[in-house]
């Protein structure tokens, strides 16, 4: 390999890292950072090559005095736990200092996020969760469906040999009954079979959800678009990521009560933590609501099954959200306080020639 290449090998290690890392000039100036840190950040290196630290990250003594301990020391540097200001508020990181060993008083400072690995972890126990429950529920609603059947059948042979009509009213009702549950097992058990995945342009699913939400949306509620008409096509079963997405956007028109503002936001995203695997690429679709927030007491466990915090809510819409998300390799996660929240389905880009399986039928 010649130096060019060994430079260009060089180059693309930094790049590809998913770690943020960026370098400081003896007078505390940035000069370099790498795309993990744009991302981080929201700038762009070229941008603020040059700009004072303190500029980046305004008003954070730790950590100017760790890079200060590093260049004096010489000698590397770790600071557990450091809260450093962050445009979305406050991240906690761990960072390794690294003075450069060219006596230019330059400085390497890595940042792993911890805020961002306790949350992997949770959502990867979550998706854990979520398929160990998946798997009773659709067992018991297998279970259910047949005596059902039954059931109705054997009450409307009952109801043809009733000799007063008054008493049809109670053959009614477990005919009634029966299909109601019958159609929460349908829910439960959802399209037979694996993905049908195809190619497809996430605006195809928005475009369609929003169809059918605007046909009885209330007059006081609003629903806007705001999309990245420059995201590449993804792999995905078009009906099920419409199922998700509307459940998500039904939880919204429900938050609002009839008066208020949701937005359907698509942003490319790049690095993003998905249970225990870093994407390198990735969608997401955010459905945000001007609505009350979801309530505290259900926040933990709000995309298990019958989890839910309106009277005549089943629990079932986020958590079948949340298990056709996952099944794309990606995940529903939220943010919510009163007067916005969001939740945001985040699904994985692959080269469709990367993804091997299941084709269409
Ligand atoms: N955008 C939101 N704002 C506030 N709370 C929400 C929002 N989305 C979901 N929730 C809360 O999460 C709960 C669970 O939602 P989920 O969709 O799983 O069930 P559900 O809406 O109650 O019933 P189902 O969807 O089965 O009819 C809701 O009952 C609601 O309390
Ligand atoms: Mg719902």
């Amino acid at each position: 390999m010649d130096l060019s290449a060994i430079d260009n090998l060089h180059r693309r290690i930094l790049e590809s890292q998913s770690t943020p890392l960026l370098v400081v000039d003896h007078d505390e100036r940035l000069c370099y950072l790498n795309p993990a840190a744009e991302d981080l950040f929201a700038v762009s290196a070229r941008r603020v090559i040059q700009v004072p630290l303190g500029e980046l990250i305004p008003g954070d003594r730790q950590l100017h005095a760790a890079i200060r301990r590093t260049r004096e020391g010489n000698a590397p540097v770790v600071q557990r736990d450091i809260t450093l200001p962050h445009a979305q508020g406050e991240l906690v990181a761990d960072l390794f200092l690294s003075p450069m060993d060219d006596g230019s008083g330059r400085v390497i400072v890595e940042l792993a996020r911890r805020d961002l690995v306790a949350r992997a972890d949770r959502d990867a126990r979550l998706m854990e969760q979520q398929a160990v429950l998946d798997k009773l529920l659709r067992g018991l609603a297998h279970e259910i469906k047949n005596p059902l059947g039954g059931l109705r059948g054997a009450a409307q042979l009952l109801e043809r040999e009733l000799p007063e009509a008054a008493l049809r009213e109670y053959t009614g009702v477990i005919i009634r009954e029966a299909d109601r549950l019958q159609a929460l097992v349908d829910q439960i058990l959802g399209p037979r079979g694996g993905l049908r995945r195809r190619v497809l342009n996430i605006h195809e699913v928005v475009e369609h959800v929003h169809t059918l939400v605007r046909l009885d949306l209330p007059p006081g509620v609003s629903l806007e678009r705001d999309y990245d008409p420059s995201l590449p096509e993804l792999l995905g079963d078009r009906d099920l990521l419409i199922q998700a997405l509307l459940n998500v956007v039904r939880n919204a028109v429900e938050a609002v009560d009839g008066k208020g503002r949701i937005v359907l936001r698509t942003r490319a995203v790049r690095h993003v933590a998905v249970g225990g695997r870093t994407l390198r690429l990735a969608v997401r679709l955010e459905v945000e609501d001007d609505g009350p927030g979801v309530p505290e007491a259900i926040r933990d466990e709000i995309f298990f099954p019958m989890v839910t915090g309106r009277a005549e809510g089943c629990g079932l819409g986020l958590s079948i959200a949340q298990s056709a998300v996952n099944r794309h390799g990606g995940l529903v996660q939220f943010e919510s306080a009163p007067g916005r929240t969001v939740f945001a389905i985040i699904l994985p880009l692959e080269q469709p020639e990367e993804v091997e399986g299941e084709h269409a039928p």
